[in-house]
């Protein structure tokens, strides 16, 4: 794991977004993966920003979100598909067709985890995955007890989750209990994962991915393994290290 840390959220969100542009620059079809939450929100205004100032063209870029709350429809405002839309998709040259997002709304689950992971398959396979962390460890919604071979799949939402993402709904009741979320195989399978982690609320759950033992009860600490992984961090997020 590469760790960088940097002054505040700031620099974390144009450090994280040059990264993604450089990935864009060196290969213009790159195929990413992309995360929803408040952490990556900076990362996306800067990537918008060096868009328009004509350095970088998404026209090949292909992207899979890791995750969509079930139920949820696509004009939903708290879905992952308003989200992206809201947040990067619209103010960019992506072709709508490259845009993957799990359908919180098919008619066949299992069908649609599935004709996801075919889907990443025939791109060929993610270039470069960006991932928040959960408080409790969890990477997509891969929640704590998770089984590192799961591929895409239906997860039931962990209680410090649901909490965590009622800031964002009109009460907790309104925030759906499971979601279908990229698994922790189809994370590791990316060639590089770029994780992002902001504050002091995160802290203690970086270093124990960074330096405790690998635990599904701990699903990020999983990375550990991977070969190509860089941990981008506030001085908050770094604090306990
Ligand atoms: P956050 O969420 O960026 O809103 O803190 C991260 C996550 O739950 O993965």
């Amino acid at each position: 794991m590469r760790i960088i840390t940097v002054k505040d959220y700031e620099e974390l969100s144009k450090k994280a977004a040059n990264i993604l542009a450089s990935q864009i620059t060196l290969k213009p079809n790159s195929v990413l993966g992309l995360a929803t939450g408040s952490t990556p929100v900076g990362a996306y205004r800067e990537l918008v920003r060096i868009y328009k100032e004509g350095d970088i063209n998404f026209s090949e870029v292909v992207t899979f979100n890791l995750d969509e709350y079930y139920g949820l429809d696509k004009e939903n405002l708290q879905s992952y598909y308003y989200f992206m839309r809201d947040n990067i998709f619209k103010f960019v040259n992506i072709n709508i067709n490259n845009i993957h997002i799990p359908d919180g709304r098919a008619k066949n689950i299992e069908q649609e985890c599935i004709g996801y992971e075919d889907k990443i398959k025939q791109a060929g396979g993610i270039d470069l995955q960006l991932l928040g962390i959960g408080r409790n460890g969890h990477i997509g919604f891969n929640e704590p007890d998770v089984k590192f071979e799961a591929q895409t799949h239906l997860v039931t939402l962990d209680e410090d989750t649901i909490e965590a993402n009622s800031r964002f709904f009109a009460s907790m009741e309104e925030v759906p209990d499971q979601a279908i979320s990229m698994g922790i195989k189809t994370i590791m399978h990316s060639r590089k994962i770029l994780l992002l982690a902001s504050g002091e609320e995160k802290a203690e759950t970086i270093n124990n991915m960074i330096n405790g033992k690998i635990t599904p009860e701990l699903p990020a600490s999983v990375l550990q393994l991977h070969p190509d992984v860089i941990v981008l961090l506030d001085e908050k997020a770094a604090s306990k290290l």
